[in-house]
């Protein structure tokens, strides 16, 4: 049977991630969030002192930079850079930012396009990211893009973060969230965008059941 893959984009802190792994564990299939990738990449520049902005030294960083994903009996994902699982240190605002600075830089997008197409061949999968609909898996017929207010993903992100332990200020929060919007979508190559074919999910008012059961629905009636 041919692989069933459904692509997810949308802005930072919309629940496209969230979404997307209920969609895949009520299907039973792998979910690859793209956004850790580039999270590992960006983290790669901090560690190795080369600042995310700044493009050649991201290009020579580039080719030592051995990212891959795999998926535990669970279903979970793990991200390795060199050999090194580095899941659980990907998700601080340092990392955020960079990874948004890092993703702009078309050789950064093409390596990790290519894993990702990788994985989708090899599996069924949900992915979510930022070009997955435009540039990753444009041919399924399965689109969505996930999006809410501002207002609504700072408070989503406050109470993530603080999950994690971290506190952080309403105003902070959404001015970053602003900015790495404007950075997503404003980029020369691959830009966040909804193309026509694309299901425009709001999750502002909705709940991230409500959005996986249109999900799913679609897919159902499809299928
Ligand atoms: O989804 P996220 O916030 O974890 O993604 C981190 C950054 O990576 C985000 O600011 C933009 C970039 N990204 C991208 O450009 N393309 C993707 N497919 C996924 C993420």
């Amino acid at each position: 049977m041919d692989k069933l893959r459904i692509a997810i984009d949308g802005p930072a802190g919309a629940g496209k991630s969230t979404v997307a792994k209920y969609v895949a564990s009520s299907l039973g299939i792998h979910h690859l969030d793209t956004g850790s990738m580039y999270r590992a990449f960006g983290l790669f520049a901090l560690e190795s002192g080369v600042d995310p902005t700044d493009a050649a030294g991201l290009a020579a960083l580039l080719p030592n930079a051995n990212i891959e994903v795999t998926f535990d009996d669970e279903g979970a994902q793990h991200v390795w850079l060199n050999g090194v699982d580095r899941t659980a240190d990907l998700r601080t605002e340092a990392v955020s930012i960079a990874s948004s600075a890092v993703s702009l830089l078309p050789a950064v997008r093409d390596k990790l396009a290519a894993l990702q197409r990788a994985v989708g061949e090899k599996y069924s999968i949900v992915m979510d990211g930022r070009d997955i609909t435009t540039n990753v898996l444009p041919d399924t017929p399965y689109k969505f893009f996930v999006t809410a207010s501002v207002e609504e993903r700072a408070r989503r992100r406050i109470r993530q973060l603080r999950r994690l332990g971290q506190e952080a200020d309403f105003a902070q929060v959404k001015a970053d969230i602003i900015a790495r919007d404007r950075q997503d979508s404003d980029r020369a190559y691959m830009p966040l965008r909804r193309t026509e074919d694309t299901m425009l999910i709001d999750t502002t008012k909705i709940s991230v059941r409500e959005a996986v059961e249109r999900i799913l629905e679609v897919i159902s009636k499809k299928e």
